[in-house]
Formats: C-alpha cells, sequence, structure tokens
C-alpha cells in the first residue's frame, strides 16, 4: 500500500497565517473541521497533512536520553528527568487531542532499576509518585484511562498504593488508553506469560489444554492483552535498540528513530512519526495488502 502518495493533502493557507476564522472559505471550514482542537499552530499545519485513514492505533516510545540531555546542559541527571516529565505531558496531551487509542511509554525499564544509583532510583520514584497526583486533572480533561504494565510488586509500596489509586481514578475515561511499563521487561512478561498459561492448564486438563496453545492464547496472557496491536515504536536519542520493550509486540511494527533527547520531543515530533509511519509499505509478510495475524 503506497500511503505517501495517495495520501489526500488538506492545505489550508489561511490556517497557517493563524487567521482561518477571519472569513472562513468551504475549504478552510473542512480543514478546520478535521483538525482536532486544541492543537497549536505547527501541530495542526502538520496533522492536516496526515491521512486520516491511515493513523497507528497503538504507539510505544522508549523514552532515551535524559541523562545526556543534562549532561549537555551541565546539570545533574536528575533535571533531565525532570524536563522529561514535562515532554511526557506534551506528548500525551497531543495523542489525546488526536485520539490515538493507545499509547505506551516506557518509563522505568527492570534493567534501570537494579543497575542505576539508589539514589537516582528514588528521584525517579518520587517523580513517578507525584506525577500520578498532579496529573490527574490532565487525564480527566483528555478523558484517558491510565494502565500500568511490568512487575510493579517490586516497587516501593506508596508507588504501588498510588498507581492502584490512579488506575482506579481514571478507570471510568473511555478515551485513549495511556499504559506506563514501569520495572517493566519484555522477556520477564514472556516468563510470567508462560507461567500463567501453565497455571491455566493445571486448573484446566493439564497438558492437553497446554498443547492448544496458539498465538492468541499467548496474546491474551501479555501484559498487554488490554491494547490494539502495536503499529509504531519510537525510540529518541538515536540508540538502535529495542532494550527488552514490547518484543512480541513489535513483530510487525514500525520503528521511528530521532536523535532528539526525550526532554527536547513534543506533540509536534509525535506528529511526525506518525507522518514517517503512513509513509513506510507494511507487508507483514506478504506482498502487499496487510493483515496481521493471517499468516505466520
Ligand atoms: C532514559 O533516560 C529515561 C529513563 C530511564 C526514565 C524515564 C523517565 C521519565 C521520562 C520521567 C518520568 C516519567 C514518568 C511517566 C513519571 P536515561 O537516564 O537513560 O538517559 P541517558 O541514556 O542519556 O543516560
Amino acid at each position: 500500500m503506497g500511503l505517501a502518495s495517495d495520501t489526500p493533502r488538506l492545505t489550508c493557507e489561511k490556517l497557517q497565517r493563524q487567521s482561518c476564522c477571519a472569513s472562513v472559505d468551504e475549504d478552510c471550514e473542512a480543514v478546520l473541521r478535521t483538525i482536532p482542537s486544541g492543537l497549536d499552530r505547527k501541530e495542526a499545519e502538520l496533522y492536516s497533512q496526515l491521512d486520516p485513514t491511515q493513523f497507528p492505533k497503538h504507539i510505544a516510545i522508549i523514552m532515551d536520553g535524559n541523562g545526556r540531555w543534562a549532561k549537555r546542559r551541565h546539570l545533574p541527571r536528575v533535571a533531565g528527568h525532570r524536563k522529561g516529565v514535562e515532554a511526557v505531558r506534551l506528548v500525551v496531551e497531543t495523542a489525546a487531542r488526536i485520539n490515538l487509542p493507545a499509547l505506551t511509554l516506557y518509563a522505568f525499564s527492570a534493567e534501570n532499576f537494579v543497575r542505576r544509583p539508589a539514589t537516582e532510583i528514588h528521584f525517579l520514584m518520587k517523580l513517578l509518585h507525584r506525577y500520578l497526583k498532579n496529573e490527574l486533572p490532565l487525564m480527566h480533561r483528555n478523558n484517558i484511562r491510565l494502565q500500568f504494565i511490568g512487575r510493579s510488586q517490586m516497587l516501593p509500596q506508596e508507588v504501588q498504593e498510588r498507581m492502584a489509586w490512579a488506575k482506579e481514578q481514571t478507570s471510568h475515561n473511555t478515551g485513549m488508553v495511556l499504559t506506563l511499563a514501569l520495572n517493566y521487561g519484555s522477556r520477564s512478561e514472556i516468563v510470567d506469560a508462560f507461567k500463567a498459561m501453565v497455571h491455566a492448564a493445571a486448573n484446566n486438563g493439564g497438558l492437553e489444554h497446554l498443547l492448544k496453545m496458539d498465538e492468541e492464547t499467548v496474546n491474551r496472557h501479555m501484559y498487554t492483552s488490554h491494547l490494539p496491536e502495536l503499529d509504531l515504536v519510537i525510540r529518541t536519542s538515536g540508540e538502535m535498540r529495542l532494550s527488552n520493550f514490547l518484543l512480541w509486540q513489535a513483530a510487525y511494527a514500525e520503528i521511528y528513530v530521532t536523535k532528539l533527547f526525550w526532554p527536547d520531543f513534543n506533540g509536534f515530533h509525535l506528529l511526525e512519526s506518525i507522518q514517517e509511519f503512513q509513509k513506510r509499505e507494511r507487508r507483514y509478510g506478504g506482498l502487499n495488502e496487510p493483515s496481521p495475524g493471517s499468516s505466520n
């Protein structure tokens, strides 16, 4: 499918000049109708160039480069994390405004948890604890439902309680599902899924049950069973790795790497990654039209 060539280009010069509403002609009105409210001028301009029929349903982001962002400014690493929270806010809000069904953020890997100095982990936990309370109005304003993946039972008790509280508080929202990966590792997720399947089999006829397992069964036992198929993985700060993030789920996802450090990433850059996604030809192992899961 050649997405870029047949993308409808809804352009509006008046919009670009920020005077769209002064005298509204028909084309301009059409553009305004399709652009979600709340986007800034640059975001709206870029959004108007996207193909509304080819939006990803699920984007996941490896937020990398907080430390380097801070180092470049001769600041402590934690300043990068603090600024990283602002980037999270901008990206989450833009994602919700464009009605992205699911956004998953790699906040702390299981490896981060054991390999970072205790002082940095302590700071990150405090940041998360505060984030989950402070961002609640933004979650409600944007109709966002919060979820978590990862071995959260190993996080500090007060963080686990705040997570449960935030999840409950947003459970009635019906818009974008924002999933935070905390103490997450893809290999341990796969181990946990297999353990859960063995348990289910033990209660349901043993080996016979286990032997009926297929991809759908594994999907249902992954932490991400509540989410649509992963379409796009974004990684900031230039590294070309998945770093133990959503390895099973990323089987057919497009990967977009930007050199920007996470604290410099914002809603406009999210839309740029979607624009790039729409240029890719997704074949799922076939020759042309996609059909995820139909062939292995
Ligand atoms: C990677 O940068 C980032 C992290 C390990 C933490 C991500 C955390 C945030 C963006 C802020 C907190 C998020 C929430 C949702 C509260 P790095 O430290 O590995 O950077 P480096 O590779 O340049 O050292």
